[in-house]
């Protein structure tokens, strides 16, 4: 439904039985019943207003990823929607929860202020995300603008946003994670690097087949996996190589089209590329390939590429004009520290605690946050994207261009990113994007004034 301020969304997050697997029946918590969500689609600076409900066996909270969003929409972990006929086995546990409130639904206001992008949604409910979204709780939210638009880029079939997320079946088809913790001591082994499954799903289907046209494709890559880090690739490559044009990041556009040979996604991220399959004979079967997977876990999915040719298109020399956040104008570096121990994971020490606030970065000002890890840790905020400034003290990495949310933070590599947050007064979140990390506290507050 759309009047003259919005486009209003109803979403309900419900058990439903889907055909991944041939030959199995598997049950999805999913939005609308469905993995992958119904996918969203917004105009920048138009307000897109979504009625969240759930009829799931637990409560649920709902996040807009990469959303610029004020607090009371943005999905805070406590902020759970649900029948309040709820197994709350183990809800009552982490200190901080208690105040957590399940409503039967919650209206959240997306203003939409911000420029075209791949956002997604996801549960993000406290202490059980991992295995909330590896139920199904995710979904595409895409975000156009004029800008965008005046670019010409592949549309319709040609353009395909891809969701990938690794998931283990067990013998009867349902999906296999891990029983979760309970209040035992200690983190258990399957946590320790996060969950990873052997089946690769693409928008819920695994390892599929494509047709596509001798031209040009556009593919909003989204690695939605709980851990699993990917370096895609195209198998064969195109003669000369270059074969994904990565045309923007987290954040949308980038100024100028970036080429490679195989890019790297860590949990959550985003990287939207433009590949141009008339650069293969018709009848060749493209694969994506993960580099950094072994066995089926390297395999993401096929093109197979059709006779039919040209579109016309021409990749522009320019996208889109991106502000540089200048460091030297920064009020404040901040440094977080994340550290995974044997018990206890933390964020400058600190588990996560509803309400406690490591940090008050004031609205409009330039500041330098450095992340630190002794481990993959694929570093979100909440709110604002950032511009990556180096790693390691030295440049940014190879897919580090533009604006990120979230950015994969290497062992024993620190990153320093430019952020500077905007419009919106309250508390929000910084966290690992590796969900099961995050479920064992590795997320901190900031509370913007
Ligand atoms: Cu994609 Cu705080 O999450
Ligand atoms: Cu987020
Ligand atoms: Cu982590």
């Amino acid at each position: 439904r759309s009047d003259a301020g919005a486009d209003y969304y109803e979403i309900t997050a419900r058990r439903a039985t889907a055909r991944l697997l041939p030959g199995h029946d598997t049950e999805v918590w999913g939005y609308q019943g469905t993995f992958p969500g119904p996918t969203v689609e917004s105009r920048s600076g138009r307000r897109t207003v979504i009625t969240h409900r759930s009829e799931l066996p637990r409560p649920t909270a709902v996040h807009l990823h990469g959303g610029h969003t004020p607090q009371d929409s943005d999905g805070y972990p406590l902020d759970l929607v649900g029948t309040g006929q709820h197994d709350m086995a183990g809800m009552a546990g982490p200190p901080g929860t208690e105040g957590a409130t399940v409503l039967p639904q919650r209206e959240h206001t997306y203003p939409m202020a911000q420029r075209a992008a791949t956002l997604w949604y996801h549960d993000h409910t406290m202490g059980f995300t991992g295995p909330q979204v590896y139920r199904g709780l995710a979904g595409f939210h895409l975000v156009r603008d004029e800008e965008e638009a005046a670019l010409g880029l592949p549309q319709g079939p040609r353009e395909l946003p891809l969701m990938i997320a690794d998931r283990s079946f067990a013998a009867d088809g349902s999906f296999a994670y891990p029983e979760l913790p309970g209040g035992a001591p200690g983190v258990p082994d399957a946590y320790m690097n996060g969950v990873l499954g052997d089946v690769v799903l693409v928008n819920g289907a695994p390892w599929p087949l494509a047709r596509v046209d001798r031209a040009w494709y556009r593919l909003r890559l989204l690695n939605a996996s709980n851990a699993r880090r990917l370096r895609l690739a195209l198998d064969p490559q195109p003669s000369g190589g270059g074969a994904l044009v990565q045309i923007g990041s987290d954040g949308g556009l980038l100024e100028r089209p970036l080429r490679h040979d195989s890019v790297d996604l860590a949990p959550a991220e985003r990287c939207d590329v433009l590949v141009d399959f008339s650069r293969y004979p018709a009848g060749t079967r493209v694969r994506l390939r993960n580099r950094l997977g072994d066995g089926p876990a390297g395999e993401v999915m096929a093109f197979e590429v059709g006779s039919a040719a040209e579109d016309g298109f021409r990749l522009p020399g320019k996208l889109a004009t991106v502000e540089r956040l200048d460091p030297a104008k920064a009020v404040n570096t901040r440094t977080f520290v994340f550290h995974k121990g044997k018990q206890h994971w933390t964020v400058n020490g600190q588990e996560y605690r509803p309400g406690r606030s490591l940090a008050a970065p004031r609205l409009g000002q330039i500041e330098v946050w450095r992340f630190v890890t002794d481990f993959h840790h694929p570093v979100h905020l909440h709110l604002d994207p950032f511009q990556v400034l180096g790693r390691a003290g030295g440049g940014p990495g190879g897919n580090d261009a533009g604006w990120k949310d979230t950015v994969d933070v290497l062992p024993a590599q620190g990153v320093e990113v430019a952020v500077r947050f905007t419009d919106y007064a309250g508390r929000f979140l910084v966290h690992c994007h590796n969900l099961e990390h995050e479920d064992m506290a590795m997320m901190a507050e900031f509370t913007t004034t």
